[in-house]
């Protein structure tokens, strides 16, 4: 019998949700780590000039899935990021199977809708009242993006012309804001040192007054500060800026006022957090990931502005009249907001979702985050061996193992983090607070419980245990 290419087979759906289930049983391995030779070795990587069978396929597949990382594990707690949503699997379905971009209404008539209506229903919850928006490929391009309209907004020439000068444009953000500023610098020729860092508190957030300062002596050093990048949820401590008091120094000193809610935007839907973003409605861009906190599948993420006509200032270009036609529903067409041409219609998944959960769902599930973490860091505190390494802002808790005859606790913790991923138990990462390593705990998965979060601490004794005394 031919292949069929036309038909999803029953096998396909079988290996899904035998996956699935595995992905629920605590015995099952989050991660079987091989060195990249070692894989190489057990994989057929080679693409053979005659092609192959379906059931050759279906047997890479197997082979894909049995090494993949179990990102849908409870014990998996790595990235910012975890757990399985079949409303997002759904979305992520039928985005493949409908396979359009979303830079006309055209061709994607009802993604563009839904990417409007969230647009809309994101940019209201950020205190935005008439907001402008679109989705685009992560938090690194949101502070792109909005870095890129503060510069235009700063040097209106730029846009055309380039720099014909050194315009010694600063930006602002605290020393615990995600690298992405300065690889936005990086691109848009400001240069990486342009991007200054701000002082923060022991809990991680900016310290305005530092902001003050670093803008008044970037200005006494020739500088001309444009931006200031506040953090809701940074990447380690997971602290939130205090946004309400950089707004007036935003203001007084003329700066455009980004706020990265890469992580913590999400704590706009739950009345009880949702004031860690108090100020957020005065900022002029913010960027939020629904791919984190949310629980959509990589990627998904939204690019939100205060004052409609700036995103679309920014990137509009001639010359595109080969996909964009003023006949009848070019008004619709979320193209021309972009950087990209092609991108997918990730609002879909993120609809689907949303529909799915409700608010109050989603309300729920910040709650529950934030509940779990609280466990989590009570755990650390009531247990002797264990040291709680910063105050816990929101759903990162960053810890280390530490008993008297430890002599270099980051080697070893680095070791027994190792020990962890390698026994295939727990998947958690690390990050460094000055010099000290912390192992930083992630709640992330809608579908953890406490229970999946004291066995994570289990495991992490153990694994020490089993360093300190090898048998
Ligand atoms: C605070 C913050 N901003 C930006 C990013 C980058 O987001 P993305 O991976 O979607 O580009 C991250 C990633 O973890 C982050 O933690």
């Amino acid at each position: 019998m031919p292949d069929d290419e036309h038909r999803i087979d029953e096998r396909l759906i079988r290996k899904i949700n035998a996956y699935l289930e595995k992905n629920r049983d605590p015995s099952t391995p989050v991660t079987n780590l091989l060195d990249p030779e070692e894989l190489r070795s057990r994989l057929d990587l080679t693409l053979p000039e005659g092609g192959c069978s379906l059931d050759d396929l279906y047997r890479v597949i197997d082979e894909y899935l049995e090494h993949a990382v179990r990102t849908g594990h409870p014990q998996y707690f790595n990235q910012l990021w975890s757990g399985f949503t079949l409303p997002g699997f759904l979305g992520e379905v039928i985005t493949g199977l409908t396979n359009t971009s979303m830079y006309t209404y055209e061709v994607a008539p009802v993604a563009t809708l839904m990417e409007m209506e969230l647009v809309q229903r994101m940019g209201r919850l950020a205190g935005f009242e008439d907001p402008e928006g679109l989705f685009l490929t992560g938090g690194s391009n949101g502070n792109l993006q909005a870095m890129m309209i503060a510069r235009n907004r700063a040097l209106p020439e730029v846009k055309h012309a380039g720099f014909t000068r050194d315009a010694r444009l600063a930006a602002f953000v605290s020393e615990e804001a995600h690298y992405s500023f300065e690889k936005a610098a990086n691109i848009l020729g400001l240069g990486m040192e342009r991007v200054i860092k701000v002082g923060t508190d022991e809990a991680g957030r900016m310290l305005p007054e530092d902001l003050e300062q670093k803008i008044e002596d970037s200005r006494a050093a020739g500088l001309r500060p444009f931006f200031v990048g506040a953090t809701a949820g940074t990447t380690v401590k997971g602290a939130f800026d205090p946004c309400e008091r950089i707004v007036p120094l935003a203001r007084r000193h003329g700066l455009w006022f980004h706020v990265d809610g890469s992580l913590g935007g999400t704590a706009l839907l739950s009345p009880r957090h949702r004031h860690l973003l108090d100020g957020l409605e005065q900022a002029d861009s913010f960027v939020w990931n629904a791919h984190k906190l949310m629980g959509l599948p990589l990627i998904c993420s939204v690019f939100l502005v205060r004052e409609k006509g700036r995103l679309l200032a920014s990137n509009s270009v001639d010359g595109a009249d080969y996909i964009f036609h003023d006949d009848g529903h070019g008004a619709s067409d979320l193209g021309p907001l972009s950087l990209q041409c092609g991108r997918r219609p990730d609002a879909l998944k993120l609809w689907l979702s949303w529909k799915y959960y409700g608010d109050t769902g989603y309300a729920e599930r910040v709650d529950r985050f934030f509940d779990l973490a609280a466990y989590a860091e009570e755990i650390v505190r009531d247990t002797e061996e264990l040291e709680l390494m910063a105050p816990r802002s929101s759903v990162t808790v960053c810890f280390r193992y530490r008993t008297p005859g430890i002599e270099d606790l980051n080697a070893f913790n680095l070791r027994l983090r190792r020990e962890l991923a390698r026994s295939g138990r727990s998947l958690v990462n690390y990050g460094f607070l000055g010099e000290d390593m912390a192992i930083r705990l992630v709640i992330a998965n809608h579908e953890l419980t406490r229970e999946d979060v004291e066995l994570f601490f289990r495991n992490v004794l153990s694994a020490a245990e089993s360093l300190l005394n090898p048998s």
